[in-house]
């Protein structure tokens, strides 16, 4: 294994990996360990360059430290991201030495980072690097323990979010809104199930044509193409799918008065929050909605129950509202009021809570 360290200074350190005998490579960025070990998750995305992967990981890190302290969780920011091989779709890819490797690199980290699934991963693949590291979390759950698949707890927070951020802006409960969907993947189906029992209408995208299917049969969804949603008419607009969905030109472009889901990194750069509040579009800032995830995997980790967790993520709605209220008396950008509390907490030690 090769083990380099890349120069950044927003960064507490940012490592490069390479395991050559499974020729998988990684970047794990640190961006803070202020308030605990680095925690977040590891993605598997083909990228176009190695400078493009690093990019995401040194941003998704830095969201992570943001995440985790508005959540009140005595855990960092860090993020992996895997760069699989040329082969790794092909059938007989050995998928199991890749995340054994990753759990190495893991490893040697001694517990200055912690990982769990992301864009790409699953459990199975946390069971691999689990084989390698106990800095692990998102394994299959035990009784009475808190673990299992991350996901469903982060579609959880969306959704009481989203619904709380409706009744504000809209003045009006889940049944009859029109929710728009992007990515139809572990959160993005989960989420609309949620809203589906609350009595939404959805349209829906994604990239696979067969998850579209899916959720019109499952929930009568109307199905858009990938390019088309944002401008598409609808109250809500939930972004499940990749970073950088909202740029000036698709802030400009939406419809919806509410934009809140699961996606890291919505905003392509901060003045886009700002034109969003000028448009009077309610911005529920990403990583204080999404957290639910990163709470499960925190409490695994930590030996704590699903009680626990429950409670948690029940209260990211109320921390959302505690920040609509102050953004309306401020006239500041949700995003922005969002970034100064979070580096607050992370770098002056202000508590967590946000009234
Ligand atoms: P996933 O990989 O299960 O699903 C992503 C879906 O988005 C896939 O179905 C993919 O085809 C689709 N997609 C990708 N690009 C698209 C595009 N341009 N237009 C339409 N669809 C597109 O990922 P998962 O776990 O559901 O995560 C979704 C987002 O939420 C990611 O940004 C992730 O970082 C974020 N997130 C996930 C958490 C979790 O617990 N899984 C926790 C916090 C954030």
């Amino acid at each position: 294994m090769v083990c380099m360290q890349l120069n950044q200074a927003s960064h507490e350190a940012v490592y490069r990996f390479v395991d050559e005998a499974t020729g998988t490579r990684a970047i794990v960025a640190i961006h803070s360990t202020a308030l605990g070990p680095a925690g977040g998750g590891c993605r598997l995305w083909s990228y176009a360059s190695e400078e493009e992967a690093v990019r995401d990981a040194l941003r998704l890190s830095e969201g992570m430290t943001y995440k985790n302290a508005l959540a009140g969780l005595p855990l960092g920011g860090g993020k992996a991201v895997l760069i699989p091989p040329p082969e790794v779709s092909r059938p007989d890819f050995d998928r199991a030495a890749m995340f054994r490797a990753f759990g190495r690199f893991v490893e040697r980290l001694d517990g200055g980072y912690v990982t769990a699934e992301d864009v790409g991963t699953s459990v199975s693949d946390m069971l691999h690097v689990a084989e390698e590291t106990r800095h692990v979390a998102g394994l299959p759950q035990r009784a009475g323990s808190a673990g299992g698949d991350p996901s469903p707890w982060t579609a959880l927070g969306v959704f009481l979010s989203l619904k709380a951020a409706v009744r504000h802006r809209c003045d009006s409960d889940l049944q009859g809104t029109v929710v728009g969907v992007q990515g139809l993947g572990h959160v993005g189906l989960t989420l609309c199930r949620l809203l589906d029992g609350a009595g939404a209408r959805l349209v829906v995208t994604d990239l696979d044509p067969e998850r579209c299917a899916r959720a019109a049969e499952l929930f009568g969804a109307t199905v858009v193409a990938p390019d088309a949603l944002i401008a598409t008419p609808m109250d809500v607009f939930a972004p499940c799918a990749m970073g950088g969905v909202l740029t000036e030109e698709s802030a400009r472009a939406i419809q919806a008065r509410v934009v809140c889901g699961a996606a890291n990194n919505q905003l392509a750069d901060s003045r886009v929050g700002r034109l969003l509040a000028e448009r009077g579009v309610l911005y529920a800032p990403d990583y204080l909605v999404n957290a639910g995830g990163i709470i499960n995997v925190a409490a695994e980790y930590l030996g704590e129950t699903p009680a626990s967790v429950e409670a948690r993520v029940n209260a990211i709605p109320q921390r959302l509202m505690q920040l609509v209220q102050r953004a309306a008396g401020d006239s500041r950008p949700m995003n922005e009021l969002a970034d100064e509390m979070a580096r607050s907490i992370v770098f002056e030690g202000r508590s967590a809570q946000v009234a």
